[in-house]
């Protein structure tokens, strides 16, 4: 058994990370923070958890010591406490932006703010297991991709690996409103959030940068843009991404590239069926897994290779990939703790 805590639990990915542990059957719970909750009840702020914890918050001044710590804050926070957290854990695993980026300059040029803890930066592996999964075996710090990254790599590196596409790749985000986390603002409240197909960033989404970084070793001149849209969804994630076939491109090539990368992946299904409602992915019935489902369709009116890529933005878009990560860290089968199937009907 490992002793793990949370720091940051009462959000929504720290919430999600504690959902999923609780039914892991090598890890044990030391501590969940929260600054507002601190001294209340886990389960009034995570009312999922009533019955499968008594935990109570603990303020993060009272952090003891652990196995292995989740540090699920807000992006620009977590790089403020590192240096003093690891001294609380062996390994850690941060979900947040700040240790994502390789290079303190391209952290610095999209994020519009100084890195505070660049000296860390080289120690932290992306924490993509299908692609760095030797690494995050062997690496004590681990950081937790970008939701829309996550899904737009795994849907991508197939294709990029093979050398399948060339030219500008656009990805047209459809994106859910807990993704935004816990705190409210102007925009989350519910008559202006409610019932909306919002542009919320046409151009310069951040989780470009992770992109770049993560598919450039495979590519040359990687070209590659967001397009993001908010829905009216609490959880979920489609991105629908245009790209160019290279001439005379099949989908016979196509569908032995995803096979080749993803045929032994436990997490990743390639959806792209004749028939039926859920043809290609579908977030819906994607909800509380740790599933990316990835389809494709060529029109070769247009000279397109359309891929679509789907996932529950709080489980394989951070908690559950950063449990997979985990079990990788301590040796587990890595399916452990994330084998549930989801809903149907939802
Ligand atoms: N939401 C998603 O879909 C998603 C997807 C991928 C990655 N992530 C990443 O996961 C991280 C957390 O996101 P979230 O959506 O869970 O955010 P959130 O709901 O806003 O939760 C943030 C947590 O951090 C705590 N916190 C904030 N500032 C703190 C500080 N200075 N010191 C100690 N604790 C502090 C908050 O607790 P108190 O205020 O109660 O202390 C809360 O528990 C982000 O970095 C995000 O990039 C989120």
């Amino acid at each position: 058994m490992i002793k793990v805590s949370i720091y940051g639990a009462s959000g929504y990915a720290g919430g999600e990370i504690l959902r999923i542990l609780l039914s892991h059957p090598k890890v044990t719970i030391q501590q969940v923070t929260s600054r507002k909750f601190s001294g209340q009840l886990v389960s009034q702020v995570h009312p999922n958890l009533r019955k499968k914890t008594d935990l109570i918050f603990s303020h993060p001044d009272q952090l003891k010591k652990c196995d292995l710590l989740f540090v699920a804050l807000p992006n620009g926070e977590s790089m403020k406490y590192m240096t003093n957290l690891k001294t609380f854990a062996k390994k850690i695993i941060d979900l947040g932006a700040d240790y994502r980026l390789r290079e303190q300059a391209v952290f610095e040029n999209w994020y519009k703010q100084k890195h505070l803890n660049p000296e860390m930066l080289e120690k932290f592996v992306y924490g993509i297991v299908e692609l760095h999964r030797q690494e995050i075996k062997k690496t004590s710090y681990v950081a937790g991709p970008g939701c829309e990254a996550t899904v737009s790599i795994l849907s991508l590196y197939p294709l990029i690996k093979h050398n399948l596409i060339e030219g500008k790749i656009i990805i047209d985000a459809k994106m859910s409103s807990s993704q935004a986390g816990l705190k409210p603002s102007f925009s989350s409240h519910h008559p202006e959030r409610s019932g909306v197909v919002r542009s919320y960033m046409p151009s310069g989404h951040r989780h470009t940068a992770e992109i770049i970084q993560e598919l450039s070793p495979f590519a040359n001149d990687l070209d590659v843009a967001i397009s993001a849209t908010a829905l009216d969804m609490v959880r979920g994630l489609l991105v629908t991404i245009h790209t160019v076939p290279k001439n005379g491109i099949t989908e016979k090539e196509v569908w032995k590239a995803y096979r080749t990368e993803y045929a032994n992946e436990p997490f990743i299904r390639i959806v792209k069926e004749r028939q039926g409602l859920y043809r290609f992915p579908e977030p819906k019935i994607l909800q509380g897994t740790n599933f990316c489902d990835i389809g494709f369709e060529m029109d070769t009116v247009s000279k397109r290779l359309v891929v679509i890529g789907a996932i529950d933005n709080l489980v394989k878009g951070t908690a559950g990939q950063a449990v997979q990560a985990m079990n990788l860290m301590y040796g587990f089968p890595e399916e452990t703790g994330l084998e549930f199937p989801g809903l149907h009907p939802i």
